[in-house]
């Protein structure tokens, strides 16, 4: 097994593992095509992304980026038709992550609780957009040899810490991070936030 850096004739497969990995997901439930085009626009020398692969299939892929909101505009800016599209379809055939995610985004535009201190917390340092392995190689030491890549990185370009986000309810994803020295900066509710110093 080894680390490489993601190249886009990787993006496909990845957007395929990514949609099986993360079932629950809105973003998965928007279909293949929408989570190609939202890891195919990370694709810049900015942004830490590798992959591991074993006997030529992908079995772990790690993002680590910066600044995540400019690329996540332009991702909306730039794909909204099929946005729209596979967000009604999401709608129409019932996707409960779809609906919730439209309920929320409805619910913080009525009460207007734009959260500054997210924005502020995504701009500053790396932070991991997205990590997963698949389930057949979970354990092996796959996740490890990615953060392991990435930290190296961050530390050549001094980078002192980096960021994450997770589900409360992500207990094998917090056990990881905690076995990884992460510590827990802040609560958001049903997420929290962990950090690393470098
Ligand atoms: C979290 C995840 C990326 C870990 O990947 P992994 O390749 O299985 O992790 P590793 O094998 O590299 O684990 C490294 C260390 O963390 C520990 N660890 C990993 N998963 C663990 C778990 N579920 N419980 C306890 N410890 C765990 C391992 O024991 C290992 O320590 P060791 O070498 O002393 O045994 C993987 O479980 C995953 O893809 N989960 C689904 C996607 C996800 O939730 N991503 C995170 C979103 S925020």
């Amino acid at each position: 097994m080894r680390v490489y850096k993601c190249s886009s004739q990787d993006i496909q497969e990845i957007a395929r593992v990514h949609c099986e990995t993360f079932t629950g997901y809105f973003l998965s439930n928007l279909g293949t095509k929408v989570v190609e085009k939202y890891y195919h626009s990370y694709l810049n020398d900015e942004n830490i992304f590798e992959i591991v692969r074993k006997d030529n299939q992908i079995v772990g892929v790690n993002l680590v980026v910066k600044p995540y909101n400019n690329i996540r505009e332009n991702f909306i800016r730039s794909n909204k038709p099929l946005l729209i599209y596979s967000i009604v379809k999401g709608l129409i055939t019932f996707k409960r992550p779809v609906w919730s995610k439209v309920f929320n985004l409805f619910k913080s535009v009525l009460v207007f609780s734009s959260d500054a201190s997210e924005n502020a917390d995504n701009c500053k340092p790396y932070f991991i957009l997205s990590i997963f392995v698949s389930e057949m190689f979970r354990g092996q030491g796959v996740a490890e040899m990615l953060l392991e890549s990435c930290e190296r990185q961050l530390k050549i370009m001094d980078e002192q810490e980096y960021k994450l986000t997770v589900r409360k309810e992500n207990l094998s994803a917090i056990r990881f991070y905690d076995k990884m020295l992460f510590k827990i900066d802040r609560d958001k509710g049903k997420e929290i936030v962990m950090k690393k110093e470098l």
